[in-house]
């Protein structure tokens, strides 16, 4: 008993250093991401590493006091952890990033990803930043091998229009479209206003 008591003195301690170094990097700004197989990640942690802010997973995330970046890849339109997001953010501002495929530099793509956007996030008015991401169809789960053999069959039957031109020369392979400098605007916009 004369031992116990001080090593469970010594674990409570302990654990509440844990708890207060954990909540204090809550408190600083953050990165989080949404992300199936990393490409998102990737960008979470680049600009971690650029803006000297932590970095963690929907899935970890509790929330947050400053504004936050919520990178996320795209699924059919939709943001990879948003609901999960959306709950834990609770009215903090947030800038937010997709990582797709397709190609954001063309003004549908932008367009779409915007309206899907205001959809999946219905108070948030922060900014949108788009960043191409990559693909190994390899690695794809069963799902999401059904789910793009059936656009592919939807593009083909409803007859070739521009934007999908990417996606079928794309479709079975190994492909990156990943790069740094595709974060340089965000790092800027980031390290100027306070708001976001
Ligand atoms: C089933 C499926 C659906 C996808 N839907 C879209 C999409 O709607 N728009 C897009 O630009 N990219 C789409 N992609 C491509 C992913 O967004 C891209 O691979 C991204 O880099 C994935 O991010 P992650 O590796 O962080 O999960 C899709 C990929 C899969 C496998």
């Amino acid at each position: 008993m004369a031992h116990f008591l001080p090593v469970c003195a010594a674990w409570l301690r302990e654990k509440r250093i844990a708890f207060i170094i954990t909540e204090n990097r809550r408190n600083g700004k953050m990165i989080v991401y949404g992300s199936h197989y990393g490409t998102a990640k990737w960008y979470a942690e680049k600009l971690g590493e650029k803006l000297g802010e932590e970095v963690v997973s929907v899935e970890s995330f509790r929330g947050a006091k400053e504004p936050v970046v919520f990178v996320s890849g795209l699924y059919a339109g939709g943001f990879k952890g948003a609901k999960t997001f959306q709950k834990r953010i609770d009215g903090t501002k947030f800038t937010l990033v997709s990582c797709g495929l397709a190609d954001p530099k063309e003004e549908k793509t932008r367009r779409e990803i915007e309206r899907n956007a205001r959809a999946a996030f219905k108070d948030w008015d922060g900014p949108l930043f788009c960043v191409r991401g990559a693909i190994d169809y390899r690695r794809l789960s069963v799902l999401h091998r059904v789910m793009m053999w059936m656009m592919k069959t939807m593009i083909v039957k409803k007859g070739l229009e521009a934007e999908n031109e990417a996606f079928l020369a794309t479709y079975g392979s190994r492909i990156s479209f990943c790069s740094e400098d595709q974060l340089d605007p965000i790092v800027a916009y980031r390290q100027k206003n306070e708001r976001f």
